[in-house]
């Protein structure tokens, strides 16, 4: 059995014992974090060959999705400095460090003024790091690649594969206040 079969396998089980009406629960997330975390070394999930960038944006590489439409396991390259847009989660998303490095920061959006975003806190992520974002909990964040090398990430995304380019349900604008930045 390949890796990614062996991942999707333990994935599955834990969606069919954890899973309920509501969804799954922040204990079943941390539980994929603790799953994912075995499959961080470089070349577990993805050949070298594999891992090469899209100058453009960064490269979204699905490798296993459920049938039923429950999560779907993905690759993400990045090319140095490439980034996101500041955006909310639909669903949520445990993700893993392969290598480089990513700068994830956290935001808080005030309804009173719409769309715009304040910076409130930022975390470096290193190989072998996991973290994730819930719809259940302030999940409004960006992640860039600050570094001058190739930063590769493992994702999985709690939707299809259909619809996984969806993540990303809201965008905002970063407060003016910080644009100096
Ligand atoms: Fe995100």
């Amino acid at each position: 059995m390949s890796n990614i079969d062996s991942l999707a396998q333990k994935l599955t089980q834990l969606r069919d014992e954890k899973m309920d009406s509501f969804g799954w629960s922040e204990g079943s997330l941390a539980a994929i974090g603790r799953e994912i975390a075995s499959f961080l070394e470089p070349g577990s999930l993805l050949a070298d060959d594999r891992i090469e960038p899209d100058p453009n944006e960064r490269r979204k590489i699905p490798l296993w999705s459920a049938e039923d439409g429950s999560f779907t396991i993905l690759a993400t390259i990045w090319a140095p400095k490439q980034n996101t847009p500041i955006h909310d989660h639909e669903y949520w998303d445990v993700s893993g460090m392969i290598a480089g490095v990513l700068l994830e920061t956290h935001y808080e959006a005030d309804p009173a003024i719409g769309d715009v975003a304040i910076p409130r806190r930022s975390v470096y992520h290193h190989p072998g790091d996991v973290w994730s974002v819930s719809p259940q909990r302030p999940n409004i964040h960006t992640l860039v690649n600050p570094t001058s090398e190739i930063a590769v990430a493992l994702n999985v995304h709690g939707t299809g594969a259909t619809n996984f380019e969806r993540n990303t349900s809201r965008v905002f604008r970063l407060d003016g206040r910080f644009d100096h930045d």
